[in-house]
């Protein structure tokens, strides 16, 4: 076994399965290509049956990464993985990601198989999948709650079925870390056939202990970890992956092992996924959380200024924090915003620097002071944004009464395909009569979900975004984005987009 440690992210898939975190193909290109300067070794980019727009954002990028191994996800059917390898094959370097639950509880409830035909699946799949791909990872799903013994048959079987990396997900995030650590070292202690392949990990976050129970693996001979950027992911989310890079990293007397990852790309890769999932990150977050290098308290902070190492482990440059500098004036043209956002990982087309361009120096000319978060603000809101004819509504105008001892009342037109519709409506307050107004020409059919409002940079004149949560009757969730200077514009653009986005989901 190597002292290498291979990051497997999985924000394009187990994180994109947040609630409400779906992201539009372009900005799934945009993260991956972000995931690849950061260095990581897979990008697990989605699960290809699972909708067009998965399987063409799992082609594209396919064919545009280069550095890492890019792996889309299939269940144990022969569909399935015929289907990710359509869409895994233009490939510089492509994996087939299969999967099978294991535990009892699964097997009987879930899958309604026997232990033997649960195995049977599994060799096949992995055959079937060898037939196509060289590199083929095999997952035990709710592995931490699989009898250890039938664990170690399934392992056993799926390596001489041809898997060349085996991992074992905490599906429901139940385990401990002393507990983990002992499946991992029964796994190697058991099957002989773990030598010649990978072992990876996969933990939920829902006893707050994936990072750990990552780490603990990894000491115990785990070489390949699955983390999401920002830990997001299903329910409690995923290990975060800058926590689990940053350990090995920070702490390389006591682990002695390598990463690949470049950390100076980490605050960028989080702060893009955070703007584009819509998925704030917590202040206090580990890493990179606004809070991650404050220092508060007086004793604190006098330790800092005599020297950093009193109370700092990690400098806020290693993570790539450079500060958030004054960027753009009213003269600066496409060319240097160009260049700033090229530098922050953005490769955006001509139309959408133009659109960024645009509301930029609009926004300059109003005197305001533009940040590099502002920028950031608009070009996610524009990347984000549905093309023009995948954009079936659009916003003609909106007109918001409001005020002490009146009732917030609210009209809006909106051009849908040919025709032009007004709705009007009355809320609690402005954003509600003014969504009331827009939902009124859609139907109840729709509900907004959340509805978030935050300041770019703060101050009276910040620009004001909007983060909206939009759901179908069939329980489907998206987000989207409104950013303007004016709160109530960028409310309407918000959830306009969520509306589009809601329309063509799962169309790509
Ligand atoms: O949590 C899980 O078990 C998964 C598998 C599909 C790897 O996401
Ligand atoms: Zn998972």
């Amino acid at each position: 076994m190597g002292n290498r440690v291979y990051i497997f992210d999985t924000t394009l898939r187990d994180g994109e399965q947040s609630p409400g975190a779906s992201l539009t193909i372009d900005e799934k290109l945009i993260v991956a290509r972000q995931l690849e300067r950061l260095g990581v070794d897979v990008i697990e980019a989605g699960f290809p049956i699972s909708s067009e727009g998965d399987f063409k954002a799992v082609n594209m990028i396919a064919k545009e990464i280069k550095d890492s191994i890019v792996c889309g996800l299939s269940r144990a059917l022969p569909k399935d993985i015929d289907v990710c390898w359509e869409a895994v094959k233009e490939a510089e370097n492509p994996r087939i990601h299969t999967f099978i639950a294991t535990s009892n509880i699964h097997m009987q409830k879930k899958l309604q198989k026997k232990p033997d035909e649960v195995i049977e699946k599994a060799v096949k799949a992995v055959k079937r999948a060898k037939r196509y791909c060289s590199d083929v990872e095999f997952s035990l799903e709710d592995a931490t709650r699989t009898d250890y013994d039938f664990m170690c048959r399934v392992v056993r079987e799926t390596i001489r079925a041809g898997a060349t990396v085996i991992n074992i997900p905490d599906t429901v995030g139940y385990a401990i870390p002393k507990e983990f650590a002992n499946r991992i070292k029964y796994l190697f202690d058991n099957v002989a056939e773990l030598d010649e392949v990978i072992l990876s990990v996969h933990c939920h976050d829902d006893l707050g202990n994936a990072v750990s129970n990552s780490l603990i693996a990894v000491e115990m001979g785990a070489r390949q970890v699955e983390c999401c950027v920002n830990g997001i992911g299903e329910r409690a989310g995923n290990a975060a992956l800058e926590e689990v890079v940053m350990n090995l990293v920070t702490r390389k007397d006591y682990f002695g092992l390598e990463v690949g990852i470049n950390t100076k790309e980490i605050y960028r890769t989080s702060r893009m996924v955070s703007e584009l999932t819509g998925i704030e990150v917590q202040r206090n977050k580990a890493i990179v959380g606004k809070n991650a290098f404050a220092h508060e308290s007086g004793i604190h902070q006098h330790g800092v200024i005599s020297s950093k190492e009193t109370y700092e482990i990690m400098k806020p440059e290693d993570i790539g924090w450079e500060g958030e500098n004054l960027v753009i004036g009213k003269h600066s043209g496409r060319h240097a915003i160009k260049l700033i956002l090229e530098k922050e990982g953005y490769r955006v087309s001509k139309e959408q620097l133009d659109m960024i361009t645009k509301h930029v120096k609009a926004l300059a000319d109003k005197q305001k002071t533009i940040e590099k978060v502002d920028l950031l603000a608009i070009a996610n809101d524009v990347i984000g944004r549905l093309s023009e004819n995948q954009a079936r509504m659009k916003l003609k105008e909106f007109n918001v009464v409001s005020g002490s001892g009146v009732t917030p009342t609210a009209s809006v037109r909106l051009q849908i395909g040919d025709e032009e519709k007004i709705g009007s409506g009355i809320g609690v307050g402005p954003v509600d009569a003014l969504s009331n107004a827009i939902l009124s020409i859609i139907g109840s059919d729709i509900t907004l979900e959340e509805y978030n409002l935050k300041s770019v940079t703060g101050g009276a004149n910040a620009l004001a975004k909007v983060t909206v949560k939009v759901r179908d009757r069939e329980g489907n969730v998206v987000s989207a984005t409104g950013v303007d200077e004016d709160i109530m514009k960028a409310s309407a653009s918000a959830i306009i987009e969520g509306l589009n986005k809601i329309f063509s989901y799962g169309k790509g």
